[in-house]
């Protein structure tokens, strides 16, 4: 069975998100928490949370990710996450906002090779008794930066690796190239996971035929030897998305499933953020991408888009899961 993970979005899939998501739905095997950032010393009080407490999360599914540029900080949140009992953690060098790219952090590590490829080096000098992954894309400025880290790939014991195969300065534009990602499959040996624009189940059919055949083209081993696909705004959108590629029949109608979703989670931010409306904010980012599995997005959209009071978002609901029908 394939192994699906959900990709961490920051201000969407917080720990509050994970629990209910789990609860509702199936099929995730492993969750990626939102970068952390700022562990400026051991016992830091943003690790300090519930947001990476295992109080809160399962620490055998869950993965909690770094955004920064140092081995220094890399370990400490390395050593503060193995003390909660976490298995493995993951640094982001994916994220390609200017202003955190432009600090050699995020996306920027893949345009400076060489500091890069030394603080990983320093980072698993120093870290015992837990995994090391990454989350990387293709490059910042050009898509042959990766290429200068495929050796550091194969020398250094990475637990995987994972490529959403677009440009920082791409951003979210154009399409994550699946061809590029597989052209990577025979020269990587470690596990690799394919991250991008997997909307629905054929795109999913599709992204795995592409590295299996890839995979039976080169005898090189070791290969990517199990299919490990990341979901993002594809689950984002249709929260079904993972039950429908690994065919987990739930005869329970659709509507009422996401309808108690909804509703569940939205009950639960308030109850953490003690009543306040600021969490419309965050139900609002979460329909950005769930209006699409309407039959009518534009006007699902209009409907939360203008609200700020709770009791409007409520009503708006109400009447979203009154008047549309799911297309998914
Ligand atoms: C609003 C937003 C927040 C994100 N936050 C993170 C993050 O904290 N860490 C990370 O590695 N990627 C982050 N990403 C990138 C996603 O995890 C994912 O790699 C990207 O959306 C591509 O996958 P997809 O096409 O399946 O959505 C974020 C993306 C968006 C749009």
């Amino acid at each position: 069975m394939e192994t699906l993970s959900l990709a961490p979005f920051q201000g969407i899939t917080d720990v509050v998100y994970r629990n209910i998501f789990k609860k509702h739905f199936s099929g995730i095997d492993k969750y990626y928490t939102p970068f952390f950032t700022g562990i400026q010393k051991d016992n830091s009080k943003s690790l300090r949370g519930e947001e990476i407490s295992p109080d809160f999360n399962d620490v055998k599914t869950v993965v909690p990710q770094i955004l920064s540029n140092t081995a220094e900080e890399i370990v400490r949140f390395a050593n503060q996450c193995k003390s909660m009992g976490y298995w493995e953690f993951n640094l982001n060098m994916g994220c390609p906002f200017p202003r955190v790219a432009n600090k050699t952090r995020g996306c920027g590590l893949m345009a400076d090779p060489n500091r890069t490829i030394k603080m990983l080096n320093d980072v698993f000098e120093q870290i015992d008794g837990i995994k090391f992954s990454i989350k990387c894309r293709l490059g910042y400025y050009n898509d042959e930066e990766i290429y200068a880290f495929v050796d550091t790939f194969n020398t250094l014991p990475f637990s995987e690796i994972i490529i959403h195969p677009r440009i920082g300065k791409q951003m979210y534009t154009g399409e994550a190239s699946v061809e590029k990602f597989t052209a990577l499959i025979p020269l990587i040996n470690k596990p690799l996971v394919y991250n991008g624009d997997v909307f629905d189940v054929k795109k999913y059919d599709f992204v795995l035929m592409r590295c299996r055949e890839a995979i039976h083209r080169n005898s090189s081993e070791p290969i990517m030897t199990k299919s490990e696909i990341m979901l993002g705004r594809g689950l984002l959108t249709n929260p079904f998305l993972a039950e429908q590629i690994k065919k987990i029949d739930n005869q329970q109608d659709k509507k009422s499933r996401l309808h108690n979703f909804v509703v569940d989670l939205y009950v639960e931010r308030l109850r953490h953020a003690g009543g306040s409306p600021k969490i419309i904010g965050s139900m609002k980012e979460l329909w950005k991408y769930m209006m699409n599995i309407f039959d009518d997005p534009q006007n699902v959209w209009r409907k939360v888009k203008k609200v700020n009071h709770l009791d409007d978002y409520e009503t708006s609901v109400e009447e979203i899961f009154n008047d549309y029908n799911l297309i998914v």
